[in-house]
């Protein structure tokens, strides 16, 4: 087989097998052929959570954690913050290349005419309570859009398809929206499709009384450029759950449900709260040595911090650092700012955090830049969402057309009792009395 292989000699059995290197990985299929015995079931890898395991070949985003990179198709994550728009950038993801001009005008447009919601969609919002968590909404809210488009089940056929992706992409700033509105008890604001991708949506969050919303500028594209920086970041939790949930070949409103359940934990899309939380706790720059040592000593965690891939910095993180200061600019600065820059300071400088390679993550800043910008933290994860979406579709889509791919279904290493016989109430009892008396 040559030098693209890995021999592997099993000491079991004393026999030696030859594995093809494809793209640097070997196929965990092939494990399977090393046996003890004609009757043994094959050899598995087991990696719980991941870690080490390759699950699709991939075209769209590409991340190298040790050098801080993040490109989405090939175009570098701060060449796309500077130059391009989140809906170019979602088209990117999704169909591959950037739009010529007539390919952007359309889409816009088409993602224009779909933000509209379905008035009992709205109507089914009102059954919430009036507290609920704007997150929790918006993974019902959006599973329940499959039984307004029944027709989205036909995943295979690519007209139906690209509707779906237009319609989810378009209305997730107004499931978002009216999430928000109704968690306030204020009237919900319908799109107005005058304005901008991130004009509309907060035109739908904030408008009042005026007659017409005018974005601020400087905000709109500041969050333009945050949801571009999170519109996508290859097989993280979220979108491990859209491809295995979509591997089902459900609909993509449920797949996308399953997607937002899988962000709204804290150690993934929730992380942003936490670190507001945690800088809020914290009070002030006096009580960051108290907080570091808790770190250290293992009671907390430097919430923003870590990344199972990124081992160096986060190149998100240092493109939101500099956009929460022209973000200040307009909001007045945030005191936990301060905070922040400080715990950073000292935790960059820390043996604790430089041996375990934690670094700010993009969740670091962009809490505190989201509280500038009026929105409470329980919108944090939501407003992740909305970006991520076009992620989720560009994966989901990539998945469904690999014929590589088949329903996600992980072996495990049974390690539970072997067989026994069932026993009866009186065994049973017995049983636990006799486990008690022993106690
Ligand atoms: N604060 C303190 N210690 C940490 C942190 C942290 N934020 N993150 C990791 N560590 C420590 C671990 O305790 C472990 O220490 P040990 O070797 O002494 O046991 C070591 O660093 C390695 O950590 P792992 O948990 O193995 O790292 P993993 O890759 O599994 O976790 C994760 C990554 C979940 C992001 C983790 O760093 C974390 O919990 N961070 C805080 C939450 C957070 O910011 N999440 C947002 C991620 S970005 C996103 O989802 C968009």
């Amino acid at each position: 087989m040559g030098e693209n292989s890995l021999t592997i000699t099993d000491n079991r059995t004393g026999k030696t097998y030859e594995l093809p290197i494809n793209e640097g990985a070997v196929r965990a299929m092939d494990f399977r052929q090393i046996k003890v015995s004609d009757d043994d079931f094959g050899m598995m890898v087991y990696d719980p959570a991941f870690t080490n395991t390759a699950s699709c070949r991939s075209e769209i985003t590409n991340i190298d954690g040790e050098k801080g990179i993040l490109r989405y198709r090939g175009y570098p994550i701060e060449q796309l913050a500077s130059q391009s728009t989140f809906l170019e950038t979602a088209y990117l993801l999704i169909n591959g290349e950037l739009p010529t001009r007539a390919q952007f005008v359309e889409w816009e447009h088409e993602i224009t005419i779909h933000t509209f919601l379905h008035e009992n969609t709205k109507k089914s919002m009102d059954g919430f309570l009036y507290d609920s968590h704007p997150m929790g909404m918006l993974v019902s809210t959006v599973a329940a859009l499959s039984t307004h488009y029944p027709d989205s089940k036909n995943i295979f056929d690519d007209e139906v398809r690209q509707l779906q992706i237009k319609r989810l992409i378009a209305k997730m700033p107004t499931l978002a929206a009216f999430a928000y509105r109704h968690s306030l008890g204020q009237p919900y604001v319908y799109p107005d499709n005058d304005l901008s991708f991130t004009g509309n949506l907060l035109n739908m969050l904030y408008k009042m009384s005026e007659v017409k919303y005018l974005p601020d500028p400087v905000l709109e594209r500041a969050l333009d450029i945050l949801f571009i920086l999170h519109a996508d970041h290859e097989q993280n939790c979220s979108t491990n759950a859209m491809r295995s949930v979509g591997s089902s070949q459900v609909d993509p409103y449920s797949a996308i449900a399953a997607a937002c359940a899988a962000l709204y934990g804290p150690l993934h899309g929730g992380a942003n709260e936490a670190v507001l939380r945690m800088l809020k706790e914290i009070g002030s720059v006096k009580g960051i040595a108290k907080f570091i040592k808790r770190v250290k000593d293992g009671e907390d965690l430097l919430m923003g911090f870590g990344h199972r891939v990124y081992k160096n910095f986060d190149p998100r993180a240092s493109i939101i650092k500099e956009l929460a200061h022209q973000v200040f600019e307009v909001t007045g600065r945030n005191p936990l700012l301060d905070i922040a820059l400080e715990l950073e300071r000292i935790a960059l400088e820390d043996d604790y955090f430089i041996d375990r390679k934690l670094y700010p993550n993009v969740d670091f800043y962009s809490g505190i830049i989201y509280q500038s910008m009026g929105f409470p933290v329980s919108m944090f994860p939501v407003l992740f969402a909305i970006p991520r979406t076009a992620g989720w579709i560009a994966q989901w889509q990539e998945m469904l057309l690999d014929s590589e791919q088949k329903i996600a279904r992980p072996r495990q290493l049974y390690v539970g009792q072997d067989e026994r016989d069932y026993l009866s109430w009186d065994r049973r009892d017995n049983k636990a009395a006799a486990k008690e008396a022993v106690a």
